[in-house]
C-alpha cells in the first residue's frame, strides 16, 4: 500500500527545504481554508505534504487554528499518515528544554475549538454523529517508528507522556502549573488537540513529536516560560526534529499500514450513530 504523509510544522518547524521537487497548493475545503499552503514533494521518493500549522507568517493563533480545514485538506490530498512537531512546556524536571517526547495520550483544556467532522450542520461533513473513542489518540505504530528512529539517530527522547492541551494564547498561570503537574502530565502545550483527534475521526494514522522547549511555570529556581526562551530552544534544536523525520519518513515507506488503517477506519465506522 503506498503511503502520503502529512507533515505538520509547528512554531519554528515548517522549513520547506526538508521536501523535494516542491510545489505549492493552495486549497479550500468544506471547512474553510486551511493555515497555509499544502507544499506538495518528496523525501527520497516518497510523496509527503508540508502544512504550516500556524501559517508560513506565524500569524494564526492556536484557537485560530483551522485544524478541521488542515486535516481535511491532508485527508482529500491523500494522507495516509500524519506527524507532527510541537513546541511545549516541560512538566518534569527529566524532561529538559530541547528533549523530544513522543507524547501518548493528552488531557483536554481547550474549550473554543470545533472538534469533530460530524458537526451536523457543514455543508459536505459527514452524515451522523460520530462518537469517537480516544483511548489511544495517537498510532502505535507510528509513534513506534518515530521512536525507533530516534534511538538510531542517538538523539535524547521520552517514548511515551502526556500532554496537557490549554487554549492560550496565554501561557499557564504558576496555580494552573502546578494542577497538571498533579495530573500527572508530561508537557504543556496549546494545538496537540483536537488536530489528534481530527486526524483519527479521518481515518489518518498521527503521531507528534513534542519539544520541550522550557520549564512552563512551575519550578521554584529558573527562567519562567516565555516567547524568546520558547523560540530560542526550538530554534537551537529544530534540527533534531527535521533529521528525526527525514529519517523515519523512509521507514514508515517500509512498512505494511493497511491493518493499522483498516482497524482505524472500521473504528470511526462502526462509532458513528
Ligand atoms: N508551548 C511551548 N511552551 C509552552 C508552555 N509552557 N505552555 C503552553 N504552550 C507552550
Amino acid at each position: 500500500m503506498p503511503v502520503k504523509i502529512g507533515i505538520i510544522g509547528g512554531s519554528g518547524l515548517d522549513d520547506p527545504d526538508i521536501l523535494e521537487n516542491r510545489k505549492e497548493e493552495f486549497v479550500e475545503t468544506a471547512f474553510g481554508k486551511p493555515s497555509d499552503a499544502l507544499i506538495h514533494g518528496t523525501i527520497q521518493g516518497i510523496d509527503c505534504i508540508l502544512l504550516a500549522r500556524h501559517g508560513r507568517k506565524h500569524n494564526i493563533s492556536p484557537t485560530n487554528v483551522n485544524y478541521r480545514a488542515n486535516i481535511w485538506a491532508l485527508k482529500e490530498a491523500g494522507c495516509t499518515h500524519i506527524i507532527v512537531s510541537t513546541a511545549s512546556g516541560s512538566l518534569q524536571e527529566e524532561v529538559k528544554p530541547g528533549d523530544l517526547v513522543f507524547v501518548d495520550t493528552f488531557i483536554d483544556r481547550t474549550n473554543k475549538r470545533e472538534q469533530t467532522f460530524y458537526d451536523g450542520k457543514t455543508p459536505g461533513c459527514p452524515k451522523g454523529v460520530l462518537h469517537i473513542p480516544m483511548h489511544e489518540p495517537y498510532s502505535k505504530g507510528l509513534r513506534e517508528v518515530l521512536i525507533e528512529t530516534a534511538k538510531d539517530l542517538n538523539i535524547p527522547f521520552h517514548s511515551s507522556g502526556t500532554v496537557v492541551v490549554i487554549e492560550g494564547p496565554r501561557f499557564s498561570s504558576r496555580a494552573e502549573s502546578n494542577m497538571y503537574r498533579s495530573f500527572g502530565a508530561s508537557l504543556v502545550n496549546m494545538t496537540n488537540v483536537p488536530e489528534v483527534v481530527l486526524a483519527k475521526e479521518a481515518g489518518i494514522l498521527y503521531a507528534a513529536v513534542a519539544m520541550a522547549t522550557d520549564y512552563d511555570c512551575w519550578r521554584d529556581t529558573g527562567e519562567k516560560v516565555s516567547v524568546e526562551n520558547v523560540l530560542q530552544t526550538f530554534r537551537e534544536n529544530a534540527n533534531k526534529v527535521t533529521k528525526l523525520f527525514l529519517a523515519a519518513v523512509p521507514k514508515i515507506a517500509k512498512l505494511e499500514w493497511a491493518d493499522e488503517i483498516d482497524e482505524l477506519k472500521s473504528m470511526v465506522a462502526s462509532a458513528v450513530m
